[in-house]
């Protein structure tokens, strides 16, 4: 991402001072939470993709009815440990065209505005979606031509594919040759079995990602230069954490 000045001057003196009022998390969270009362409770706009049973599906078995659940999370703190690192690449530039697969709310596209990239470039996709912003879709199989976006980023999402390694060939193609991936899956000490007794039922897929390891192997020949990788440290291993590495891509 340029320099402050440059985004001052890509949008303009108005829009820059409002979006960075959207770095603090509290005037997110209102303003994302006004948005949900009117799009969800006025305009009844909330639906679901729909998923067609008789089709073999890699979505994990429980994963919209799980998240309808988590919806009310509308500032979408947990987007920083992405969308911070993201921001400062200067191989993206203010205007880039990003994909937020499965954001759940706007909270993380705000959040993408608030450090400096344009709203009107930011497009949602997710499985769940109330906002005139997130269009309904599968991860696997995606409404985009090839090459559209500059950088897509997958926030604790690929962890409800039962084939994430599809999802990642289906992430390269909608992303331009040089372009930047920015992934996030949660580190979780506990057993599916324990989580399951917890919940009641398995959250995500029946197979767990462990490592940034395994998140660049699903993506293959087509990684090309990591430049952040956030590991869980040995010392906190028995604690939930967080797994994210953002890498650009050759093809
Ligand atoms: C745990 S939420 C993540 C929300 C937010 N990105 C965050 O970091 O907290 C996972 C989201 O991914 C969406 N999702 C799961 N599988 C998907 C798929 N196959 N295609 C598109 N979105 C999917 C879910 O509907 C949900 O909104």
């Amino acid at each position: 991402m340029p320099n402050p000045s440059h985004i001052r001057r890509k949008k303009g003196l108005l829009r820059y001072t409002l979006d960075q009022l959207l770095l603090v998390d509290l005037i997110r969270f209102v303003v994302v939470g006004v948005r949900y009362f009117w799009f969800v409770h006025v305009r009844g706009r909330l639906s679901t993709y729909d998923v067609n049973t008789d089709v073999q599906t890699p979505i994990a078995t429980n994963t919209i009815a799980h998240n309808l659940k988590g919806l009310r999370d509308l500032a979408v703190n947990r987007s920083h440990m992405l969308v911070r690192p993201l921001s400062v690449l200067e191989t993206l530039d203010t205007q880039a065209r990003i994909l937020c697969i499965g954001p759940r709310s706007e909270g993380e596209l705000f959040n993408l505005a608030a450090h400096g990239f344009m709203l009107k470039n930011i497009t949602g996709l997710d499985l769940i979606s109330y906002s005139p912003r997130v269009l309904l879709g599968d991860m696997h199989t995606m409404p985009f031509p090839d090459d559209s976006f500059d950088a897509v980023i997958l926030g604790w999402v690929l962890a409800y594919s039962e084939d994430p390694a599809r999802a990642a060939r289906e992430v390269v193609r909608v992303t331009r040759n040089g372009g930047v991936i920015a992934v996030g899956v949660e580190h979780n000490p506990l057993s599916q079995e324990d989580i399951i007794r917890q919940v009641g039922y398995l959250p995500g897929a029946s197979k767990r990602i462990t490592s940034c390891a395994e998140i660049l192997q699903l993506f293959g020949r087509a990684v090309h230069h990591v430049y952040f990788n956030h590991v869980v440290a040995e010392s906190d291993k028995d604690r939930v954490g967080s797994l994210c590495v953002i890498f650009s891509i050759a093809k």
